[in-house]
This record gives structure tokens, C-alpha cells and sequence, in this order.
């Protein structure tokens, strides 16, 4: 397969690059690749909404700017903050023309929540279903662009690099391009080499490398681990975000998310006793950042022993209308909101770290592009603030197609990589090794990586992650690849990188805190 243009994933990242690009250029061939459907994603499940600036009145690009460094806790990058604030109405708007709907108060005025860690409201949603509508929306444009092919159930394995012309590559040099790469066909379990003049990586986070996760199966870190092979820089791993109020439902995997634009709204956090805490923690009490909330909430339940806290809603009279999801879910296992208090408990939630990138969203190898969750942009430092997720995908995927179009017309593709080799490997009869060795990455990362760390438990971790990344490594030499290989060989050099990064922070910032530190 050759394509111009080669995007992995099909969240708000990739969908919003390729129409960018299909807009401008109605002959270049944009190829994506995803997985699974094409609606599976990170995106589709976003709650709360996108944070930007749009009520002049009584909120201003500098409030917004200033409250996405206070909650990155001095390790934002201060240009790449102001570009995103500064250029959110642009985008949202453009999203808008897309189709997407978002609640409004009047004919021109968005309704605007609030979320933790914002000074004002802010958050342009679509009640608490806002990514399943921008998925949609992006979707039918996606459809409708006759230059964008779609691929799905198509798994990307490995980037294309000179190393695959022969050539010994080292982190740190200069020279590296990527081609395009080979990809898992998960019907045919064939592998394709797909070629292209430019690739962008857009495979959002890596929740499910621990147990308890608000994102999809989807979240296994499969663009950082590439990126990672193929010696891209990858930073910041070690923050973590943890969101504070996932529902505590046994065995849901993923746990489903109470959006924190429900304490926007009033609710509060108690706990199983029904005493209000926060107050003891930071004088935003339940709305201040996350690091803060899931640090608190984390202590609350280690000094009483109990499982979870409770979210109190009581105060927010018309809870169906604002939050006719998270009202369904919990009715659905007997909750009555907002008469009834909601158990929480927090969940790995957010990736802050990846793909190094700087403002164009470029990597260090030349025509390859990160852009979403699994990039490290710069905006986020140690915590993101809440909804500036979405709308870093937003700005960076505009900031990729504009530099995809400076430089694509000189590209050329060499005429001499060779296809994949699959010679001499066998069926898995280890299907349940790989299985065994998922679960246990997930109960290392959550028991000794989580919300609280020690140079101890770290280092447990690092003895743990290794002896599997090398017994993955082994299987993937010797076996056929399969979707549930291929991920566990993702997840284990994500868990690797994680923990690594982990051992090398010196200072506790944001959503990092090591006891030893
Ligand atoms: P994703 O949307 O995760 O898309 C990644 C895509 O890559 C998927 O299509 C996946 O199948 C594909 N993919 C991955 N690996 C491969 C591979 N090897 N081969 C082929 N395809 C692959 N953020 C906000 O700003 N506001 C919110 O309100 C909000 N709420 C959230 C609620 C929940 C429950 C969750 C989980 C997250 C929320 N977030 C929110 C975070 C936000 O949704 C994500 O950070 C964002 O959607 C990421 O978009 P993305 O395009 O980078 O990745
Ligand atoms: C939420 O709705 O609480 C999630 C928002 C986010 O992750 O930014």
C-alpha cells in the first residue's frame, strides 16, 4: 500500500488532522488506520467538554493561561500554553462548522461549565457526552471527504525507518525519517507494509497499562512504544493523571467516569461516613485540581480503610438534563441521582507525557508526526487541566496539517524496503502467558507505580516489568503476531518507560509524589 499521508488512529486527533488536510488538498491520498471500529477511542467516551475562552465578560486568555500552569505545577512550556489558549476559539469554531453541537445558554452564547483547577466557567460541552458527539460529527465529515480511506481492525506494528534498510540506529541521531510501517490486518492476520510520505501518530493514551482505567481496550500505548523503537524521544511518562471520581463498580473495566463538571455543578465529596474532607486538603476544596483531589481522596481511604468515597449531588436539582449519561449508568445499578450518593473512587485517567513534539507537532524523526494523547506537546507539564485535552488535539492536529503541507511535496519514499518477513515463526500456543503477563503489568503498575510512589516500590516494579518486557520480547521473535501479542509487547515497554522515568524525577510535581522524595 502507498499513501501520501498516513494517520494512526481514528480519535479526535487523527479524524481532525485529515480533514484539515483533505480540505486543502483535495488530491493527496490520506490513508488512516484504527484498530478496532472506527468509533472506538478515548474520544468517544470524553465527558466534561473542551476548555476555551469564549465569554469576554468575565474570563480572558490570561486567567486561562495562568490556570493551565498553575495545574502543570511549573513544568508547562509558557509559549506552547499561550498558543493553545490563545487559539482554542479559532478551533472550537471550527469544529462547530464540522457539525458538532455544543449546549448553548442563547442563540450566541455557549453554556460554559466548570471543571476542577478553572478560575471560570469555561468548558463547551454537549451535555456529558461531548466526545461521542465530536466522534460523530468528525466521522461524517471523514465519510464524506472523497480523498480519506479508512482501514479498520488494522493494527499498526512497527514504523518504517532506515533501520529497516539495514542501517544501526541510536537515540540521539540526527538523520532517522519514517516511510510509513507495517501494520496487522486482525481479520486476515496478514501484515501490510503500508508506505507514506509523511505518518502521523495519533493513538491516544495508554490507560489500560494499569487495572483500574477510565479508557477503552484501545489505550495500550501502541504509538509510544512504536515511537519509542524507532528512537523517537519520549518525556514526562512518569505523570500520570489520575481522575478522582471514577464509579466504583467491581470488575468494570473501564471504570466509568463521574465527569468533574459535576462537582462543577455543586457536588461534593464525602466520605463513606458522609463527612465533607477537601476542605482539610486545599481551599478549592472538591473542585481543585485532580493531582490534589486524587491524592486526598487516596489518603481519606488509606487512613479509614474503606473502598470509596461518595459524590454528594444532592444540591443539583436538575441532574438528568445536565448529566443524562452518568444518570443512566447509575440508575442502571440501582443509584438514584442525585437522591442517592454516587461511590467513587479515582482511576488512571490521563497520559500528560509521550511523543516528544515541539509547536508544529514534529518529532525528532524526520516526517513523522504525534499528535493527541500520545504526544508531549509541552502544554500539560506534570497535571493537565481539565478539558485541555481535546482542544490540544484541536490546535496541534491544525499545527501538523500546516506543516505536513510545507514539506510533503519534496518527500520521496526509497524503492528498496523490503516487506515483512514472517519466516520461521509459529501460531502462539502461549496464549495464556500473554494473558497472565497483561494482568500482571496492570497489577504492578496499580500496586507499586500509582497515585502514591517509593523509590522502594519502584524499583520492585522495575524488576517485575523487566523480566516480562524479556519474555515478550522472546515470544514476539518466536510467534506469529496477533493483536493481543503486539499489545502486551506495547504495554510492557510503556510500563518500562514509565517506571524508568519514575526512577529518575528527583522532585515530586503535579500528578508525581514519591515518598522518598
Ligand atoms: P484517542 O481518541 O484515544 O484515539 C486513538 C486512536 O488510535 C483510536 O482510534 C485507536 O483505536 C487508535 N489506535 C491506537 N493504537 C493503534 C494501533 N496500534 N494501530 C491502529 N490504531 C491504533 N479530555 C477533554 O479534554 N475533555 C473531556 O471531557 C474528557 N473526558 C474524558 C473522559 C473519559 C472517560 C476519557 C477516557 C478521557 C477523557 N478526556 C477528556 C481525554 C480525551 O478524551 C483524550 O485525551 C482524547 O480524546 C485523545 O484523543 P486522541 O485522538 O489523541 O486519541
Ligand atoms: C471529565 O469530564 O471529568 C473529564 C474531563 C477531562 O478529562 O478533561
Amino acid at each position: 500500500m502507498i499513501t501520501d499521508v498516513l494517520i494512526v488512529g481514528s480519535g479526535i486527533a487523527g479524524l481532525s488532522y485529515a480533514l484539515k488536510l483533505a480540505e486543502r488538498a483535495p488530491n493527496l491520498k490520506i490513508t488512516i488506520i484504527t484498530k478496532l471500529d472506527e468509533s472506538e477511542a478515548n474520544t468517544k467516551y470524553a465527558q466534561g467538554g473542551i476548555a476555551a475562552v469564549t465569554n469576554l465578560k468575565n474570563d480572558s486568555f490570561e486567567k486561562h493561561i495562568n490556570d493551565t500552569l498553575k495545574a502543570g505545577d511549573g513544568l508547562c512550556d509558557k509559549q506552547v500554553v499561550e498558543h493553545v489558549v490563545k487559539n482554542a476559539p479559532k478551533r472550537v469554531s471550527e469544529l462547530a462548522k464540522w457539525g458538532v453541537c455544543f449546549d448553548k445558554k442563547n442563540k450566541s452564547q455557549y453554556d460554559l461549565g466548570k471543571e476542577g483547577g478553572h478560575s471560570e466557567n469555561r468548558i463547551i460541552h454537549h451535555k456529558d457526552l461531548t466526545g461521542l458527539q465530536v466522534q460523530n460529527s468528525l466521522l461524517e465529515r471523514i465519510h464524506e471527504a472523497p480523498n480519506i480511506n479508512i482501514f479498520t481492525h488494522f493494527f499498526a506494528i512497527d514504523l518504517i525507518t532506515e533501520h529497516h534498510l539495514g542501517k544501526n540506529l541510536a537515540y540521539g541521531d540526527k538523520d532517522i525519517s519514517c516511510y510509513g510501517l507495517f501494520a496487522l490486518n486482525i481479520h486476515s492476520e496478514k501484515i501490510v507494509k503500508i508506505l507514506a510520505k509523511v505518518t502521523l501518530l495519533a493513538t491516544g493514551g495508554a490507560g489500560q497499562v494499569y487495572k483500574y482505567t477510565t479508557n477503552p481496550a484501545i489505550a495500550t500505548a501502541d504509538g509510544i512504544a512504536m515511537a519509542y523503537r524507532a528512537k523517537a524521544t519520549i518525556n514526562n511518562m512518569e505523570f500520570i493523571q489520575f481522575h478522582p471520581t471514577a464509579l466504583y463498580n467491581l470488575g468494570e473495566n473501564p471504570a466509568f467516569l463521574i465527569s468533574e463538571a459535576v462537582r462543577g455543578k455543586g457536588a461534593v465529596l464525602r466520605t463513606k461516613k458522609g463527612n465533607l474532607f477537601m476542605q482539610k486538603y486545599d481551599k478549592r476544596e472538591s473542585l481543585a485540581t485532580r493531582d490534589i483531589v486524587a491524592r486526598s481522596i487516596d489518603r481519606e481511604l488509606k487512613t479509614s480503610g474503606d473502598n470509596f468515597v461518595f459524590l454528594d449531588c444532592s444540591s443539583i436539582s436538575d441532574f438528568e438534563t445536565h448529566f443524562p449519561n452518568i444518570y443512566k449508568k447509575c440508575l442502571s445499578i440501582g443509584i438514584n441521582v442525585p437522591e442517592q450518593w454516587i461511590p467513587v473512587v479515582p482511576a488512571t485517567h490521563y497520559l500528560c507525557g509521550g511523543i516528544q513534539t515541539d509547536i508544529s507537532g514534529k518529532t525528532n524523526i524526520n516526517n513523522l508526526y504525534a499528535c493527541g494523547e500520545c504526544a508531549c506537546t509541552g502544554l500539560h507539564g506534570a497535571n493537565r487541566l481539565a478539558s485541555n485535552s481535546l482542544l490540544e488535539a484541536l490546535i496541534f492536529s491544525h499545527n501538523c496539517a500546516e506543516d505536513t503541507f510545507k514539506i510533503i511535496d519534496k518527500l520521496t519514499i526509497p524503492n528498496n524496503i523490503p516487506d515483512w518477513d514472517s519466516k520461521g515463526v509459529v501460531k502462539t500456543q502461549e496464549q495464556i502467558l500473554i494473558q497472565h503477563n497483561i494482568q500482571e503489568i496492570r497489577s504492578v503498575m496499580t500496586d507499586y507505580v500509582g497515585i502514591i510512589r517509593s523509590d522502594f516500590r519502584l524499583k520492585r516494579a522495575l524488576n517485575h516489568i523487566k523480566i516480562i518486557y524479556e519474555e515478550t520480547e522472546m515470544l514476539y521473535q518466536n510467534n506469529a503476531l496477533s493483536l493481543s501479542l503486539c499489545q502486551l509487547r506495547n504495554l510492557s515497554t510503556a510500563a518500562y518507560i514509565i517506571v524508568q522515568q519514575s526512577l529518575l524525577r528527583t522532585e515530586n510535581k503535579g500528578t508525581f509524589f514519591n515518598l522518598n522524595l
